[in-house]
């Protein structure tokens, strides 16, 4: 069998994910995936080694915001102790995401053996515009790791589609934690939660129940407030989080809000939903300026569409809500039934609070797959 029992998920080093080596190596060829970025609904800040949350998250997965992926691969000659890669950015080699990349390959290396036996050239470019301030990392991640899982595929042709699926979002998370929710989609969570079953902290599954009809076609439609290099990384932040006073209360309350965003996802609550979905994000952000050091993402734009939302709501009883990332940019989230309304909102009163006016259209998609 491919991977081992799956209750060896809650041994340290999973080795379930550790593959044999293969004797079947292809010499050359290219492979090409799509992973699309996600956004958090019970947010993810606070981490443990390596790359494990302190808390369950829970996001939609997005459609259009998204990283495509090739990787070209040719067996070497000579294996060397050093990986050997390039990295194109839209077709220019892009020197600053090669560290990045590095540390990844060094981290699932135990998973993939076959990784020091290729020379690989990585191009990668997104759907969304660079320096949107829409994280990339996500969309990246997932992408690479699933195409390197395709890869693996080749070798072991007894790999079962739900088994690289899993494997795919266990490497994404040792890139980018976060990644992991991208591989599948509408909704998946990650983290070990003990109302979710199945859930863990190794790798993302997709929300095991019902969803009901309200959510089937939510739309996010991201307001590019600042488009500016963030101050603090995430990696910062989420180190931030040992030894910040409330910690360990906010890691209860995320699992609290997931017991309850459960429910809502099944009945179709759309004011519980909003209720979750906009105390999470602006705990997250609490969380940032009551850290020491203390810092703020939000800008004063962030704020004033936070409010026009508000009034907007009161004023018309839309079901429209607003979510924030570890950035200043505003994401909008809303039934598709109430699509035409709130974009003509949004032209009008929103688009004036958006850097040179820029937003992006998107709505819940499946996850990531080859082309
Ligand atoms: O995956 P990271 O390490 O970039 O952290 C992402 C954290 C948030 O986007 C702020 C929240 C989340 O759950 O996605």
């Amino acid at each position: 069998m491919y991977l081992c029992s799956k209750l060896s998920i809650l041994m340290k080093d999973y080795p379930q994910f550790i593959s044999s080596e293969s004797i079947r190596l292809p010499n050359e060829g290219k492979i090409t995936c799509t992973s699309p970025s996600n956004i958090a609904l019970v947010k993810y800040w606070g981490k443990r080694p390596v790359q494990l949350p302190e808390n369950a998250s829970i996001s939609f997965t997005l459609d259009a915001c998204k990283t495509i992926t090739s990787v070209s691969y040719k067996k070497r000659d000579v294996v060397s102790e050093d990986f050997d890669f390039d990295l194109l950015f839209e077709g220019k080699p892009k020197p600053d995401f090669k560290p990045k990349i590095q540390r990844f390959f060094e981290r699932i290396e135990k998973y993939l053996p076959f990784l020091k036996q290729y020379t690989f050239t990585i191009e990668t470019s997104n759907t969304f515009p660079h320096s949107s301030g829409i994280a990339s990392s996500a969309s990246g991640m997932s992408a690479l790791a699933l195409c390197l899982m395709q890869l693996e595929k080749k070798m072991h042709s007894d790999l079962t589609d739900e088994d690289l699926l899993q494997k795919a979002s266990f490497l994404a998370r040792l890139g980018s934690g976060s990644a992991c929710r991208s591989i599948e989609g509408p909704i998946t969570v990650w983290g070990s939660h003990q109302e979710i079953n199945n859930s863990n902290d190794a790798f993302a599954i997709k929300f095991p129940y019902k969803i009901h009809q309200n959510f089937e076609r939510y739309c996010d439609t991201i307001l590019l407030i600042d488009k500016g290099e963030k101050q603090v990384s995430s990696t910062v932040g989420h180190d931030l989080m040992h030894g910040h006073p409330f910690a360990k209360r906010r890691f209860e309350q995320a699992a609290e809000n997931l017991t309850k965003l459960k429910g809502i996802l099944s009945s179709g609550d759309l004011h519980g939903f909003i209720k979750i979905v906009e105390s999470e994000a602006l705990t997250l952000h609490a969380m940032m300026m009551t850290s020491l050091p203390y810092f703020i993402l939000m800008k004063p734009n962030t704020l004033s569409v936070i409010n026009k939302v508000w009034e907007y709501r009161k004023q018309t009883g839309s079901s429209l809500c607003f979510t924030l990332d570890a950035g200043a940019n505003v994401h909008l989230l809303y039934p598709d039934s109430e699509k035409e309304q709130i974009l003509d909102f949004i032209t009008s009163e929103l688009v004036a609070y958006c850097q040179n006016g820029q937003y992006i259209c998107d709505k819940i998609g499946l996850g990531a797959k080859m082309l």
